[in-house]
């Protein structure tokens, strides 16, 4: 399909008033939801959410303003949908191909409520490995940010195994004055310490220095207290059995072009999915489904 007719297509999605197909930073083809509650964009590159905001509160996520948009990069920011591995793999995009291709738009609905859901199609591949999968996301935006991941085996013999995660980066106003809950007791691999296994002590997480675990086998919902900007971020999950923490702290955050300096005081990463010891193996004609909830209240 060549872009211009991708183009005429997608203005068929528009609601008026609700949702708008724009182009977007770097050219790129971005949808504007409008909601009695909120706002958000979503670019098909990637289908990456890069904006949820509440019309009472300050942005929900952070995107980083050195991020790149284009073709075959990554978004820094936002919401990089991780499949179908996850973090490096020789030869390979770090963290899957699905954050660096094109998605399809395949439907843009209004609740009669007035929430938006938009349904996206992640072009299959020709040919290799994960020709054999199909692969949906649905985000669902109200008063707070629903995203649903389907992956389906759509082989009738042989396993798809494969790890999936929702990156998100929250915005925060100050990263020392942010806390984490809902993980103490949990196990989890320290990549800042060579990936040794560790158990979750906090109650409340705080993050003073580089920070990157994994936490196995979890689904617990995870509170981000931000008592400087007073708010609580609530993440509920379905069908994710691991969370991960990051935050890049100063030196690494100079290392990284598309990220700035001093960003890191501002984000922090809790991420959703199944990876390492908890990726997933699906049956032949099995679909998995990874169900995550972001809201957000004034404290
Ligand atoms: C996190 C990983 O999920 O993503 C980190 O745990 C990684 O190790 C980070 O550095 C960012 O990855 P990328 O590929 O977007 O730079």
């Amino acid at each position: 399909m060549t872009p211009s007719v991708l183009r005429d297509n997608l203005q068929d999605f528009e609601i008026p008033g609700r949702v708008t197909l724009l182009k977007g930073k770097g050219d790129l083809m971005k949808i504007d939801v409008h909601t009695d509650w909120s706002t958000a964009q979503v670019y098909l590159h990637g289908a990456h959410v890069t904006g949820f905001q509440k019309k009472s509160e300050p942005p929900l996520l952070f995107t980083s303003s050195f991020s790149r948009f284009a073709s075959g990069q990554a978004i820094r920011g936002g919401i990089p949908v991780i499949f179908p591995w996850f973090g490096p793999r020789a030869g390979e995009p770090a963290h899957g191909f699905a954050r660096l291709k094109n998605w399809e738009l395949r439907e843009a609905t209004v609740a009669p409520e007035g929430g938006v859901s938009l349904r996206f199609h992640l072009p299959s591949e020709t040919g290799g490995a994960w020709a054999s999968c199909s692969v949906n996301y649905v985000v669902t935006i109200t008063d707070s940010l629903s995203l649903e991941l389907i992956i389906t085996n759509t082989t009738d013999r042989g396993q798809l195994i494969f790890e999936n995660c929702l990156h998100t980066y929250f915005a925060v106003e100050d990263i020392a004055a942010v806390s984490i809950s809902g993980l103490k007791g949990v196990d989890y691999l320290d990549k800042v310490d060579n990936h040794m296994p560790k158990i979750e002590t906090a109650q409340d997480i705080r993050i003073a220095s580089e920070v990157d675990r994994t936490y196995l086998a979890t689904t617990a919902t995870v509170e981000i207290l931000d008592s400087k900007l007073r708010r609580k971020i609530r993440i509920k999950k379905i069908g994710s059995a691991s969370t991960v923490v990051w935050n890049p702290w100063a030196a690494k955050a100079q290392q990284m072009t598309d990220f700035g300096d001093g960003e890191y005081r501002q984000m922090v990463c809790v991420e959703s999915g199944n990876v390492g010891p908890n990726k997933i193996e699906l049956g032949p004609a099995k679909s998995s489904v990874l169900k995550v909830n972001i809201s957000s209240e004034a404290i």
